[in-house]
């Protein structure tokens, strides 16, 4: 078990500082070269930006064990896992987003060395050479989401995937397939909620079947840029675990004996009125047959649009005064910010945010308890606005890390080139700034 002995913590702290104060441009890049490699595979929201968490892990690494295993319980599509794995670092993920495990997955079985490239290619042959008008996908409102026609090419796609050996093979295809119904179903790419497109901005089937080829050859793209990263590097292939489920209950089984690191962006308040990372993945779970989605997913979670927005962190308001009576004594910012909205009559207003602040330190105190070696903590967070008063998170964060017995070192500022977070649907202002705060648990 590594300890970080108080001379070493200012070391790491001046390491971090001179990090923050030469920010490299890379970390304010948008589009395709911000995303190289896995990255890219499937557009995610709220995806992290890999150069900077990756230059934030070196630096962690100059001054802690450098077999220390890394943690994201918000994995999403994995940027960190990705980061992980390219420096040969064993890995735990969580995620309550069957999607987001899949295509973690996916990942993972390129890093196994998944072949691909025939499995694409026989998938593509297969997909052209399917001549049947059968729609195999049945859930409610399908035609709106997809006519009719486009759904029998999507029926063709998808046979083409069930019909593909290997499951490993299988999960990178379903990725390339939620990608292609993210460009071409009928809901809007420009909006993470289901919002129907503009009667011209719907897509012909023909549309489908060429960004599908281009999907494919771009993938093959990545995973050979990938595969070129991890084959010239020292690193042996480290152990990734991704677990599908609700990060409050998780059965994070990672062995004690190293180092921790923990990096992740979590949830910035429920998801209903942040980003709906549910909905955004609503209509390409419909068409993946259980078999072939994660482990452990829950299939209540797919029952409706809403479901698994519901199910994550601040989804329920049941208990809400009992929720933020139970959080003002742990986070006085919180408490501040409660007394706030009461002298703004918005006590009703902030109820959701009780809930999610109350649901996130339940996480935190999860995932501590299920730490004992020494660790340290990442998490990249941003202050909204609900009802016109702004949320301290940042601070928040910083109470329940205290609380929890863990000590800030720094914190790195931002500014955000593109970050989509709803701003008029949500009552919300723009979040142009983002924060990461290192902490250190010894
Ligand atoms: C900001 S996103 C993570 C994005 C990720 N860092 C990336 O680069 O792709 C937050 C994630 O938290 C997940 N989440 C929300 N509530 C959760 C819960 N109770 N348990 C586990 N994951 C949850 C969401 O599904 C979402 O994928």
């Amino acid at each position: 078990m590594t300890k970080v002995s108080p001379r070493k913590s200012t070391v790491l702290k001046d390491k971090l500082i001179m990090l923050a104060e030469n920010q490299p441009q890379s970390w304010g890049q948008v589009g395709n070269n911000a995303r190289p490699n896995l990255h890219g595979l499937l557009r995610y929201p709220a995806m992290m930006v890999p150069k900077m968490q990756g230059d934030i892990i070196d630096t962690l690494l100059s001054t802690v064990a450098s077999d220390s295993h890394i943690i994201d319980p918000f994995v999403g599509s994995g940027t960190i896992m990705t980061e992980a794995l390219i420096r040969g670092l064993n890995f735990t993920g969580v995620d309550i987003n069957p999607l987001a495990a899949l295509v973690c997955n996916a990942k993972l079985a390129i890093d196994s060395g998944a072949d691909v490239e025939q499995a694409s290619n026989n998938a593509l042959k297969a997909f052209l050479s399917d001549t049947s008008t059968a729609i195999d996908a049945d859930y409610p409102n399908r035609d709106k989401w997809f006519s009719d026609e486009n759904a029998i090419i999507f029926s063709r796609v998808r046979r083409a995937i069930i019909a593909t050996p290997g499951h490993g093979e299988r999960s990178v295809l379903w990725a390339v397939f939620a990608e292609l119904v993210r460009l071409c179903s009928n809901s809007r790419t420009t909006t993470y909620k289901l919002h129907i497109r503009k009667p011209e901005d719907i897509v012909n089937k023909e549309k489908i079947v060429s960004t599908l080829k281009a999907l494919l050859k771009d993938t093959l793209g990545r995973i050979a840029e990938y595969r070129s990263i991890v084959e010239t590097s020292e690193h042996t292939r480290p152990i990734a675990n991704i677990i599908c489920g609700d990060i409050r209950t998780a059965n994070l089984q990672y062995s004690n004996k190293n180092h921790k690191i923990l990096v992740t962006s979590p949830p910035y308040g429920d998801n209903q009125t942040t980003i709906p990372y549910g909905q955004f993945s609503f209509l390409a779970l419909r068409w993946i047959p259980n078999a072939d989605l994660p482990e452990g997913w829950n299939p209540s979670i797919l029952s409706n649009t809403c479901s698994i927005d519901s199910a994550s962190l601040g989804g329920s308001l049941i208990d809400a005064a009992f929720k933020q009576d139970q959080m003002l004594g742990i986070s006085p910012s919180f408490e501040r910010f409660v007394k706030e909205a009461a002298a703004a009559k918005k006590t009703k207003e902030i109820r959701k945010v009780s809930s999610f602040i109350f649901d996130f330190h339940k996480a935190l105190t999860h995932i501590k308890s299920g730490t004992n070696s020494s660790s340290h903590w990442v998490l990249t967070t941003g202050n909204r606005t609900v009802a016109g008063l702004v949320v301290p998170f940042n601070d928040i964060c910083k109470d329940i890390v205290n609380s929890l017995h863990g000590e800030c070192i720094t914190s790195i500022e931002r500014d955000l080139p593109t970050k989509r977070m709803p701003s008029r649907n949500s009552q919300g202002a723009m979040i142009t700034t983002e924060t990461t705060m290192i902490a250190e648990f010894s």
